[in-house]
C-alpha cells in the first residue's frame, strides 16, 4: 500500500531538513509552548509568527501566568496577529487547565478536542508533537500530499474526506518522537514541495517514486476541492 511506504521516505526527508527545523516551537519542545505555536500557526505564517511566539513567552512564560494575565496584557502581546478570539480561548483554556488539570495540558486527544480554541487538527498536533500520540494533523497540507499520492479526485472541502484520510492515515502512525516529525514532515512538504499553486517541485519530492498523481501527470490537478 502507498500509504506505508511514504512514511520511512518522509521521515528520513525530514531529519535531513535541518533548516526547515529551525523554528523556535521546534527548539524547545513542551506541551505549552506546542499549543501555543499552532494557536498561533491557524491562520497566520510561520515567519510572521515567530516573533509574537517569541515576545508571548517572554511575557507569559507559563500556563498559569496566561490563566492569570490581564486581558490588557494579552490583546497588546496579540496586536497584529489578528482573529482576537484565539487569544481569548488561549486564556479560557489555560483557566480550565489550571482548574481541571493542575496546570497541565493532558496528554489525550479527546481531553484536547474540548479546550476552547482547540479543533481536530490543532488536538492532534499538540499531541504528537508535544506528547508523542499517533494522530495524523489533517491540514490543507497533509491533504494535498494525501490526495496526490493516492490519485485521489475527492472533494477535499467535503469534511467526510478529511474524516477519511484521518482513519486512512492513523493505522501507519509511529508513537513517541516520530508522530510529530511525521506530521512536522507534511506541514513542510506541503509548504517547500508539494505546492498548491504552479508546478510542485517534484524533482526534489522524497516522494516522487511512490506518488501515483507524479506517475501520471496529473498532480498539478489535484487535489480537487469545491467552492462553498
Ligand atoms: N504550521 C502549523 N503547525 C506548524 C508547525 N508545527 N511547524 C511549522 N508550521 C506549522
Amino acid at each position: 500500500e502507498v500509504l506505508s511506504s511514504i512514511v520511512g521516505p518522509l521521515l528520513t526527508w525530514y531529519e535531513g531538513q535541518s533548516t526547515l527545523r529551525c523554528l523556535p516551537w521546534r527548539e524547545e519542545v513542551t506541551p505549552y509552548h506546542t499549543w501555543l505555536s499552532e494557536i498561533m500557526l491557524q491562520q497566520t505564517r510561520a515567519s510572521a509568527v515567530i516573533p509574537y511566539y517569541t515576545r508571548f513567552l517572554e511575557a507569559l512564560p507559563d500556563i498559569e501566568s496566561l490563566a492569570r494575565c490581564d486581558d490588557e496584557l494579552l490583546m497588546k502581546l496579540w496586536q497584529g496577529l489578528g482573529y482576537y478570539s484565539r487569544a481569548r480561548n488561549l486564556k479560557k483554556a489555560a483557566g480550565v487547565i489550571c482548574q481541571e488539570y493542575g496546570g497541565k495540558l493532558p496528554a489525550d486527544f479527546a481531553a484536547l478536542l474540548e479546550l476552547p480554541g482547540i479543533g481536530r487538527y490543532t488536538a492532534s498536533a499538540i499531541g504528537s508533537i508535544a506528547f508523542g500520540l499517533p494522530l495524523p494533523a489533517v491540514d490543507g497540507n497533509i491533504l494535498r500530499v494525501t490526495m496526490r499520492v493516492l490519485q485521489c479526485g475527492e472533494d477535499i472541502a467535503q469534511p467526510a474526506v478529511r474524516r477519511a484520510v484521518e482513519e486512512a492515515l492513523a493505522p501507519y502512525y509511529p508513537s513517541g518522537q516520530a508522530a510529530g516529525a511525521l506530521n512536522q514532515a507534511f506541514m513542510d512538504l506541503g509548504a517547500t514541495i508539494c505546492l498548491p499553486h504552479g508546478a510542485p517541485h517534484c524533482a526534489a519530492c522524497p516522494l516522487a517514486r511512490l506518488c501515483l498523481a507524479h506517475d501520471a501527470g496529473s498532480e498539478q490537478q489535484l487535489p480537487v476541492k469545491s467552492k462553498k
